[in-house]
């Protein structure tokens, strides 16, 4: 595993959680009352966060299929998920290679499996699932890997909820003259291949929601901007670094303006100036009559 992946994913969890949209989330949950148990797929899981998200909205009985093609972040999973669940009252066993969380009658079982997402080559983990789900990972994808998992939801009729995917967007004060051409080499970095075909980057959620309403499906996007302050100064220095790596990838000629750059951001977020907006959306989508 990326040890930088996995620090990174627990750094920005608590943003996450302030960000994602409670009325997306509650109106997915609305639309799955009925199904017991209500069976989910959750792609690109990392180390579980979006069913540490969804876990308390959704119905009492959930199983859980948890599908990332890092092995080492699925071994980290159970434990986090351990340690989360029984700070928060929950019993939790195991059953086989399933975790079994249980609280006032409310039943979770975790699956979790080691698979590349990025051909998306037939729809055997969508099967029987009522939804399908992700966070953080559309902005990875591409318009014909969108259009292929629209398909497959579509055949399952599975609900769907993408959460927190990166929309190109993003502003920090105190200002400085290079953000926006900073900004523009790093959304043109996230639009490279990163495993799944040149990826949509900040046009993934207008394609999502143009692949799914193609299929036929109801869809709804709300804003979840992550707002940093002083209180994320670690989430801030990984974030203006990552930014400042992108962009040097981007434009290696231009590192003497980037590196001065970085220098005079992190002087900010030192002194407890720096506060950054980064612009994210949900969706949730849903085939007629759901
Ligand atoms: C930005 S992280 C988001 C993780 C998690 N959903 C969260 O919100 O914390 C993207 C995740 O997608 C996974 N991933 C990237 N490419 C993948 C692929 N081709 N197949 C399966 N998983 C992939 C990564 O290993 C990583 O865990």
């Amino acid at each position: 595993m990326d040890e930088s992946l996995s620090s990174w994913l627990a750094l920005r969890e608590p943003a996450d959680f302030a960000a994602r949209s409670a009325i997306l989330a509650e109106a997915i949950a609305q639309r799955l009352d009925a199904a017991d148990p209500v069976r989910v797929v959750d792609l690109g899981t990392g180390t579980g966060s979006n069913l540490r998200y969804l876990i308390d909205h959704l119905s009492r009985r959930q199983e859980w299929l948890l599908v990332d093609r890092d092995r080492r972040l699925l071994a980290e999973l159970s434990g986090r998920m351990r340690l989360w669940a029984e700070a928060r009252g929950y019993h939790v066993s195991s059953d086989g290679a399933d975790l079994l969380l249980r609280r006032d009658g409310r039943e979770c079982r975790i699956q979790t499996r080691v698979m590349d997402l990025g051909a998306l080559s037939d729809d055997e983990i969508f099967r029987e699932r009522h939804l399908v789900t992700a966070s953080a990972l559309l902005d990875l994808v591409s318009d014909r890997w969108l259009c292929a998992l629209a398909s497959y939801c579509r055949a399952n009729r599975c609900l769907a909820l993408f959460a927190l995917t990166y929309n190109g967007e993003s502003y920090s004060v105190p200002r400085e003259r290079e953000d926006d051409a900073i900004r523009a080499l790093m959304n043109k970095h996230q639009r490279t291949d990163k495993g799944f075909a040149p990826a949509a980057g900040p046009e993934a959620s207008a394609s999502a929601a143009r692949a799914f309403e193609g299929v036929g499906y109801e869809v709804r996007r709300d804003r979840t901007n992550w707002m940093l302050g002083p209180e994320s100064e670690e989430l801030q220095r990984e974030l203006i670094e990552g930014w400042a790596h992108a962009a040097l990838e981007m434009a290696p000629e231009n590192a003497s303006v980037i590196r001065d750059w970085l220098a005079r951001r992190l002087d900010h977020l030192r002194q407890g100036l720096s506060r950054i907006v980064v612009g994210h959306e949900d969706l949730a989508a849903w085939p007629p009559g759901a």
